[in-house]
């Protein structure tokens, strides 16, 4: 049975990010998405809300639940030997996610070189779509409904009555 993580901060989860879990289904049996608890980072949404917003669209694509979702922290590489995973997922949009996925690979290779990155380019109809943005839209009133899973949508507009 392969399985992929596929780690990420998804504060919070869009549209984008479902449709690299649906691609990656595709490519794997199971797969752990698993969320960076960084309590460095601000975030909009806690861990746990992140955690069953992700679980909530998840159902929505998979009935069978191929898919975990875990929260990590520390070094990525060392939550994947712990879970016992060899490859990681990560998504791409545009050319401009490339230098930084780059980076990361490479450091995460340097780490751990038994674990292998694998990359799905994310469906052209969400390469505009980012978490920030996501934020930064709602915050200010515009429309991003068609943009995150329903269970996201709902929790953007208790949070910021968008
Ligand atoms: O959704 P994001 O913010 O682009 O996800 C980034 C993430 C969580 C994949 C990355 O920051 C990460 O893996 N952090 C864990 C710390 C780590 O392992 N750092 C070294 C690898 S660059």
């Amino acid at each position: 049975m392969r399985t992929a993580i596929y780690p990420g901060s998804f504060d919070p989860i869009t549209l984008g990010h479902l449709s690299i879990i649906k691609s990656g289904l595709v490519a794997v049996d199971r797969l752990v998405v698993a969320v960076l608890n960084n309590p460095k980072k601000k975030a909009l949404f806690s861990v746990e809300e992140r955690i069953a917003m992700i679980q909530q669209s998840a159902l929505e694509i998979d009935g069978e639940s191929r898919v975990e979702v875990d929260s990590f922290d520390g070094l990525l590489v060392d939550y994947a030997r712990k879970k016992g995973v060899r490859v990681i997922l990560r998504g791409l949009r545009a050319v401009a996610d490339f230098e930084y996925e780059l980076q990361m690979a490479s450091m995460n290779r340097h780490l751990g070189p038994e674990i292998e990155t694998v990359f799905i380019m994310a469906n052209e109809d969400y390469f505009y779509v980012a978490s920030n943005l996501i934020k930064e839209v709602s915050n200010l009133g515009g429309d991003v409904s068609s943009l995150v899973p329903n269970a996201v949508a709902s929790r953007l507009r208790d949070k910021l009555g968008a």
